[in-house]
């Protein structure tokens, strides 16, 4: 779909994107850079970085890769000075590395639990953090006066609850928290705009190809509140304007893009049914199971998407069960009135 942006709203802009060689990160790398800013996307896998930054050359997009672990300050401190090397400047950065899986609390261990927090959380101050000298008003390649602009990516797990994902709805509650005390703090004294962005089930995402199970996805959208998903153009869209000048007075607010998904989320989905659901997700993705069970101990194997499609298809598998329910008992009271 074509941006209702103008296609120099980040003219001159230096955007830095953690997680932005995939997904949702390399759509909005990829908005940016059509709208005039050059970007450098930072992850862990080299490959996975140089697909990203020729397909964003392709498009004449000024790009860079540049490795990096968002956990160890020491690589966001190398990374943050790369760019400015680089491109002379920052201001913008992106946190949207994440790094999620399914798993109950009981089968949690606090490895697995701080590893999740380790990257949502910590990463995005750490990045945060090692950024300020670059994003702040006054610093070298910006004007006196106006600082840059930090968006985080979080999402809606925490807003209500949901089995089997403790971990990564405390990391994204606590990246929403950093986003309204970095934006009191550091838009006070440094002119630094922090917003977010919490997106609900985007299409299109390896997790939505991956995990939602083929029979589900014809019914998906029925239970969708505007009765389609979203894109990953949306996101991006939202991320552009706050980027940009549109969004110039928007500091400490997370904006949601979910199609008001969590809105009308079941307010208690019983366990048996996440169980139910569990064994047909498994069976669909036998594949992946030994990342998944691997991915408790040893880091990520599976990916943030996987956490969150998986939470959006038991909601609908309940949904559509709850239907059936609803249907088969209103057949009833057809034929005991008749
Ligand atoms: N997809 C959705 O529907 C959805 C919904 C709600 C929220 N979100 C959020 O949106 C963001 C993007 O999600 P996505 O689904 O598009 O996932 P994705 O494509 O898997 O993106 C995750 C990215 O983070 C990078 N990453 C992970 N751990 C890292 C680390 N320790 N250091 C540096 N980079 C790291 C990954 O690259 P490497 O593995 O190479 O490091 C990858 O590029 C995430 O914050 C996610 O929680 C997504």
């Amino acid at each position: 779909m074509e941006s209702p942006f103008k296609v120099d709203v980040l003219k001159g802009k230096v955007a830095l994107l953690t997680g932005g060689g995939s997904g949702i990160g390399f759509e909005i790398s990829t908005q940016f850079g059509r709208h005039g800013a050059a970007v450098a996307i930072m992850g862990r896998r080299r490959h996975v970085l140089d697909d990203a930054v020729s397909a964003l050359r392709s498009q004449g997009i000024q790009a860079i890769g540049v490795e990096g672990d968002v956990r160890k300050q020491e690589d966001a401190a190398r990374v943050v000075e790369t760019v400015f090397k680089q491109f002379g400047r920052l201001d913008i950065l992106v946190n949207g590395a994440a790094g999620n899986f399914l798993v109950s609390p009981e089968d949690l261990s606090p490895n697995g639990f701080r590893t999740v927090l380790d990257i949502d959380s910590v990463g995005t101050y750490t990045m945060s953090h090692e950024a300020l000298k670059y994003l702040k008003k006054g610093a070298p390649g910006k004007e006196q006066s106006t600082g840059g602009l930090i968006l985080n990516i979080s999402a809606t797990l925490h807003y209500t609850a949901a089995w089997y994902q403790i971990h990564v709805s405390a990391a994204k509650a606590a990246v929403d928290s950093l986003t309204r005390s970095l934006a009191l703090e550091w838009g006070t004294d440094y002119d630094i705009r922090v917003n977010g962005i919490a997106p609900g089930p985007i299409e299109g995402t390896p997790g939505n190809r991956k995990l939602v199970p083929e029979e589900m996805k014809s019914k998906t959208r029925e239970f969708m509140p505007l009765f389609k998903l979203g894109d990953k153009w949306d996101v991006a869209m939202a991320a552009l304007y706050l980027a940009s000048d549109a969004g110039k007075y928007v500091n400490g607010t997370t904006v949601v893009v979910d199609g008001g998904l969590w809105l009308s989320r079941p307010r208690h989905i019983p366990k048996e049914e996440v169980n139910n659901f569990l064994v047909l997700w498994r069976r669909s993705q036998e594949h992946l199971l030994p990342a998944f069970h691997q991915a408790n101990y040893d880091l990520i194997s599976l990916k943030p998407h996987d956490i969150v499609f998986t939470a959006i298809t038991i909601t609908i598998y309940y949904a559509i069960q709850q239907k059936k329910k609803r249907d088969l008992f209103s057949t009833q009271c057809f034929f005991s009135d008749d």
